[in-house]
Parts: structure tokens; sequence; C-alpha cells
């Protein structure tokens, strides 16, 4: 019998924002590779608009998305690591937010894409006519800077993303965990209806939104 697919465990916000970012950060490399420097600062606006969010998010969203439900010491991380190479995590151990090595991963990928925003805002280019928003408070040099490591924390992220996969992969093939279709639905199946997410206040929504809206309009009208 195939186990009941019932219990909630990601918010609609936590995976709006998750496949928001998919399309930003695919939105972002698109235009830097086609030279549609315009197109590329609303990304990166809209962007630092998102992690503002899930930095909100993070403190005052659903249970599964807050940091203090995934974020885990490193002796916590170890053993969770050890017993995945074991046969002790198998689909009845299926765990409902965030698992301990992920939960770090999460921070990885939020923190890098914050940081790539915050550099593009002071990025110049060669011939400094194309720039970000805040180029004007950092001498040119300091823009240049800015932009080579924009580049370089791109490509890390990259490969950050391609681990992403691989360890999702991971889990569909030999842990026959379906994270994808959890990220989509919300859903995991899960026997015990306490692991439900508890959802967040529609106040710590409505802020989350108003902050995160608001950067990435502010932004937005500095770069136009
Ligand atoms: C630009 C590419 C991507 C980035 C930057 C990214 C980033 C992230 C982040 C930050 C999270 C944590 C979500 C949260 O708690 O807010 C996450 C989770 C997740 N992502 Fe991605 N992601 C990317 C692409 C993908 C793709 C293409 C897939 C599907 C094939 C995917 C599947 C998932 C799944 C299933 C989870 C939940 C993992 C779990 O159950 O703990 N991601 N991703």
């Amino acid at each position: 019998m195939s186990a009941p697919r019932g219990v909630r465990i990601w918010d609609l916000p936590t995976r709006l924002f998750h496949w928001g970012l998919v399309i930003l950060i695919g939105l972002a490399w698109w235009s830097i590779s086609t030279r549609q420097l315009s197109l590329h600062r609303t990304v990166g606006a809209l962007t630092a608009g998102l992690v503002v969010f899930r930095l909100w998010w993070g403190l005052f969203g659903g249970s599964t998305a807050r940091f203090s439900d995934f974020l885990r010491g490193p002796g916590t991380v170890l053993a969770y690591a050890r017993s995945l190479v074991s046969k002790a995590v198998g689909p009845k151990d299926l765990s409902a937010g965030h698992n301990p090595m992920g939960g770090w991963s999460v921070v990885l990928l939020i923190g890098l894409t914050g940081t790539i925003v915050a550099l593009g805002l002071f990025a110049v280019d060669t011939d400094g006519l194309e720039s970000g928003p805040l180029a004007s408070l950092v001498d040119y040099d300091t823009g240049r800077l800015a932009s080579h490591w924009h580049g370089l924390a791109f490509d890390l992220l990259k490969g950050l993303v391609g681990l992403h996969l691989v360890a999702i992969a991971f889990y569909t093939v030999f842990k026959r965990e379906n994270l994808v279709r959890s990220m989509i639905d919300g859903k995991k199946p899960l026997d015990d209806p306490r692991a439900s997410l508890q959802p967040a206040r529609i106040w710590a929504l409505a802020v989350g939104l108003l902050l995160g809206g608001g950067v990435a309009w502010l932004l937005i009208r500095m770069a136009g």
C-alpha cells in the first residue's frame, strides 16, 4: 500500500520563493549572456526583493521555513551524514522540513544569492558606462572589483546549484523521496499529522511582502 500524501510541509510563500528564484537566476544568466543590462538590473532588483523576503520568512514564516527549524550543530549534521550512507534512513524516516545537511545548503544558496546581488549593486562595466544602481557611491576600481567578485560568486552559485540538483537526484533514486513533488504541491507522505507545517501569521506575510516588494521597487527605480 502506498503511503498517504496528506501532510503539508511547505507553505505557498516558500514554494513561490523557490520557483521564483529558479526563474530569476535563469533570467539573470540569460540577460547577461545576451548583454541585456537593463533587464539584468531589473532581475537583480527582483532577486534582492526575494532574498529580503526569504530572510524575513526565515524568522517569522511557517514553521518549516524558519532557520531555527533546520539549522543544526555539526554533531547532528555528521550523524545525519553517517545515517545517509547506512541503510538507517528510508521512506519511513521522512522528516518534515529540510534535513540537517540540506538546511545548511539552503543558507549557503540564499546567502550566496544575496552576496551576488549586493556586489551587483556596486558593479561597473569596463568602460564605466553600465553600472549597478549604487555604483556612484564607490570609485571606478572598487566598482570593477565588485563586478569581478559578482562574476566569481555567480560561478560558485552555479556549482552549488549543481550540487543541489545532485542531492535531489540522490534522494529520488536511492531514498525514494520525491522532494521535487513536495516543493511543488507542498506535501510529503508522512504518517504523523503532527509533523505538519505550522502556518505563519498573516501579518508576518504582509510585512514580508512589504519589505521584499519595497526593496525591489526601490532598486528598480534607482536602476531606471
Ligand atoms: C537556480 C537554481 C536553484 C536555486 C538557487 C535553488 C535554491 C533552493 C533553495 C534556497 C531552497 C530552500 C527553499 C527554502 O527553504 O526557501 C531549495 C530547496 C529545494 N529545491 Fe532548489 N534551487 C534551484 C533549482 C532547483 C531545481 C531545478 C529543482 C528541481 C529539480 C529544485 C528542487 C528543490 C527541492 C526539491 C527543494 C527542497 C529540498 C528539501 O526537501 O529540503 N531546486 N532550493
